[in-house]
C-alpha cells in the first residue's frame, strides 16, 4: 500500500485484521523480511509492515540523514494515515532502534514492545568509525559493499546449510536497496541514542528475541534489556543467527502469537474517564 507520510512517498504491506502490530524491518532490508510473519498473521491480529524511508519502495525524499528518529517519526505518521492510536511495536536489529526511539519518544503510542536480535547501547568509537567507513565505501561502490560486509555475519552455519535459499533471498533483499539510504541508515545507526538508562522507565509489556547463534549481537546486550525492563520476556532461538523471523519463522511466529494473544486488553480512550 501507498500514500503520503511526512514528506515521501510510503510503501507498506498489510496481512490479517484487528489489533494493530507494526514489523520494522532490519537493515539493509526492507518489509519483504517479515514475509514469513505476513503470511500467517495471528487470528485477529493487523500486521503493518513498513518499508523504511528510502528503503523498499518508499522515497527517501530530501532527507539528509536518516536518524532512528526520523524512522520512527515516520512510522508514528503512518499510524496517524491509517488512524491507529496504538499499535504492538516491533523491530529487529537497526528496527529495534527505532521501535525503542518510538517508545522512548512517543510512548503513548506503545501498547507493547517486541525487540528482536537488537540492542539499547549506542555505537562506541570503533563502531562509528567502522560504520562511516562502511558508508562511505557504499556511496563509492554500491549497495553490494555493504551487503558484503553484513552477509558473512547474518545468518547462522545451521542456515547457511540448510537453508540456501534464505541466504539467496538476503543477498537479494540488501543488494535492491539504494545506496544512498544504505548510506545514510549506517551513519544514522552510527549517531542513534543509548537507551540503556532509559529501560527502567518502560512500562509497557515487552517481548525480547535473540537468535542463539547471532554475531552480531551480543547476548549480553539482549539479557541487559530483559534484565532491565519490568516484566519483560525473553526467549532465545535456537540454531538461528541475528534473523530468527527468517532463519527459524515457524518458532519465531509461535513465540510472538503466543505473546500477543497474553497481552492485556487495549485500553479504549472511554476507559479512562473512569479515574476521573
Ligand atoms: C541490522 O541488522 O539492522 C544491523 O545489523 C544493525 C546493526 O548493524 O547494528
Amino acid at each position: 500500500m501507498l500514500a503520503n507520510i511526512n514528506d515521501v512517498q510510503m510503501h507498506w504491506q498489510e496481512a490479517g485484521s484487528g489489533e494493530p502490530l507494526v514489523l520494522i524491518h532490519g537493515f539493509p532490508f526492507d518489509a519483504r523480511m517479515w514475509q514469513q510473519q505476513l503470511a500467517h498473521p495471528k487470528d485477529g491480529w493487523r500486521y503493518i509492515a513498513p518499508d523504511l524511508r528510502g528503503f523498499g519502495h518508499t522515497q527517501l525524499g530530501n532527507a539528509r540523514e536518516l536518524s532512528m528518529d526520523v524512522f520512527a517519526d515516520d512510522v508514528v505518521a503512518l499510524l496517524d494515515h491509517l488512524g491507529i492510536d496504538q499499535a504492538v511495536i516491533a523491530g529487529l536489529s537497526m528496527g529495534g532502534y527505532v521501535a525503542l526511539s518510538l517508545a522512548m519518544r512517543h510512548p503513548d503510542r506503545v501498547r507493547a514492545l517486541v525487540l528482536v536480535a537488537t540492542r539499547a547501547g549506542a555505537d562506541n568509537e570503533e563502531a562509528r568509525t567502522n560504520r562511516n567507513a562502511l558508508a562511505a565505501k557504499t556511496r563509492a561502490e554500491g549497495s553490494r559493499a555493504a551487503a558484503d560486509a553484513m552477509l558473512p555475519k547474518l545468518v547462522s552455519a545451521h542456515t547457511r546449510m540448510k537453508y540456501p535459499q534464505v541466504v539467496e533471498g538476503i543477498e537479494a533483499l540488501a543488494l535492491a536497496q539504494p545506496p544512498e539510504a544504505v548510506a545514510l541508515a549506517l551513519e544514522g545507526m552510527a549517531g542513534r541514542t543509548d537507551y540503556r538508562d532509559d529501560l527502567a522507565k518502560v512500562d509497557f509489556s515487552t517481548l525480547v528475541i535473540r537468535g542463539e547463534q547471532d554475531e552480531i549481537i551480543a547476548a549480553a546486550d539482549m539479557e541487559q534489556i530483559a534484565r532491565t525492563v519490568r516484566g519483560a520476556r525473553h526467549e532465545m532461538i535456537a540454531l538461528s543467527g541475528h534473523l530468527p523471523p527468517l532463519e527459524a519463522p515457524d518458532v519465531f511466529n509461535k513465540i510472538l502469537g503466543q505473546f500477543l494473544g497474553q497481552l492485556p486488553p487495549a485500553l479504549k480512550l472511554g476507559d479512562f474517564s473512569l479515574s476521573f
